[in-house]
């Protein structure tokens, strides 16, 4: 199977956080930073220092997923923290009255991988008319705001379906899936059959005894 990794960072120990990229730098493909608002999600991560700091002694490209109001304010800062790929949420761009794609186009503007991100309630279908825009759609399989939350099973069906449409309008290769939320080495296999390219993981990478050997796990399951 190939997937590629995306450890969470949410989930590492936030005293640590330096030790707890290197447990991972070897073995994840990706870093998944969540940066949340507590307006589009119910909770407060954190923001540009922590994101800066991480960029710093991370030895793989970084994924920051926008769980943010007005995610456009800020495509340029995190684009100069280093971030190869942000994604921003359609609820997002919705609340707004935005179109997604020419958000799309403007991250792409900025040299970053342009993602857009959907809660378990929104139908799948709703991405179709910005798949021609988006780098990778990020699936989320939990609703977003918390780690540690349980997967919901009827995400695979999602990521079937929206697989289907890439690959019926000949964007399989252009646009990515990535999924987020309850992923682990019991799932992968099962996440990786149906589509998903990129699993992000938050608890069964940093909650596991040993996170290098629950990447390598996650991976080749
Ligand atoms: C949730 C975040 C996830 C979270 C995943 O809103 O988007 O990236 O860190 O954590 P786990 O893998 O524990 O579900
Ligand atoms: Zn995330």
């Amino acid at each position: 199977m190939s997937v590629l990794l995306a450890p969470s960072i949410l989930a590492a120990d936030f005293l640590n956080l330096g030790a707890g990229v290197e447990l991972v730098n070897e073995h994840a493909d990706i870093f998944h930073l969540d940066v949340m608002d507590g307006i589009l999600v119910p909770n407060l991560s954190f923001g540009f220092p922590v994101v800066d700091a991480i960029a710093k002694k991370a030895r793989k490209p970084l994924d920051v997923h926008l769980m943010i109001v007005k995610p456009w304010n800020y495509f340029q800062r995190f684009a100069k923290s280093g971030a190869h790929m942000i994604s921003f949420h359609l609820e997002a761009a919705r609340l707004d009255g935005k179109n997604a794609s020419e958000l799309l186009k403007e991250l792409k503007g900025l040299g970053v991988k342009a993602g857009l991100a959907i809660n378990p309630d929104i139908p799948v279908e709703d991405v179709f008319p910005y798949l021609d825009d988006a780098d990778f759609v990020l699936i989320m399989s939990v609703f977003a705001g918390f780690g540690g939350q349980k997967f919901i099973p009827e995400s695979i069906e999602r990521i079937e379906k929206l697989k289907a449409e890439l690959t019926r309008r000949g964007l399989a290769d252009k646009c990515k899936i990535e999924v987020d939320g309850g992923v682990g080495a019991g799932n992968s296999a099962d996440l990786a059959k149906a589509g998903a390219e990129i699993l992000v993981a938050g608890s069964s990478v940093f909650r596991a005894e040993n996170p290098a050997e629950a990447c390598v796990a996650i991976k080749h399951s």
